[in-house]
């Protein structure tokens, strides 16, 4: 039986991002997003335009996508409610953010130098990947969103969550992403079955579609 209902929000699960960027003064902004999906080397971010973030990837061009694991929820929870823009927006002001020029000090997270980009990367999330800002897409409804369309230039990642040290795919049982929920923090649950979509190896795989 299903019934139909009129939800404020559609966020049914997708990982946390913390994004890095430069400020006006070359300071470093950090911010936690959870609306982004990946299509091979591009990803798409969906953020208000009045954050800081989004201000600083239209002069500067670029950021670094942090994707934290769920050992760092504490950190991501520190972050909430905060802004590197100063003064907060009237409309993030009335629902409680505050200007926090340190993010990453009052997050207790590591700067570590970027190489293709200006932005820092966060040293304790186990994946970084340095992105330039390719276009801004405003939303059809009425809001200041917009969806940020990225090219990933540079990927780091934790060795121990590679197939194996010298290879370039990740093993999906070892990386553990930070999931939001409908505004409620959840990992991933174990496999539960193998997909025909793109096996890694063997006969139709991603190894062999790259060789043609
Ligand atoms: C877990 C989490 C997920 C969030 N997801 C988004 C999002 O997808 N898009 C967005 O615009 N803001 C999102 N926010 C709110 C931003 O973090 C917030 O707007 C923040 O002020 C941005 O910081 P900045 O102004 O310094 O860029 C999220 C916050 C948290 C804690």
């Amino acid at each position: 039986m299903h019934k139909v209902i009129n939800p404020k929000i559609h966020y049914f699960g997708t990982p946390v991002v913390l994004i890095s960027t430069i400020n006006e003064d070359g300071t470093p902004n950090l911010a936690p997003m959870s609306s982004a999906w990946w299509l091979n080397q591009s990803c798409m971010l969906g953020m208000s335009s009045k954050s800081q973030t989004v201000q600083n990837m239209i002069r500067e061009g670029e950021c670094v996508l942090n994707l934290p694991s769920i050992d760092l929820i504490p950190a991501v929870d520190r972050l909430t409610l905060l802004t590197g823009r100063n003064p907060v927006p009237e409309s993030k002001a009335s629902r409680g953010y505050k200007f926090e020029a340190n993010k990453f000090g009052v997050a207790g997270l590591t700067q570590v130098q970027s190489h293709v980009v200006q932005a820092p990367r966060v040293k304790e999330c186990p994946v970084h990947l340095e992105a330039r800002l390719v276009k801004l897409h405003p939303f059809e409804e009425p809001s200041s969103l917009v969806a940020i369309e990225v090219r990933i230039e540079k990927v780091h990642i934790e060795d121990d969550l590679l197939m194996d040290p010298k290879s370039n795919y990740i093993d999906p049982s070892k990386w553990n992403p930070m999931i939001m929920n409908f505004c409620e923090y959840f990992g991933l649950s174990e496999q539960l079955s193998a997909s025909k979509l793109a096996p890694v190896f063997g006969p139709g795989s991603v190894e062999n579609m790259n060789k043609k």
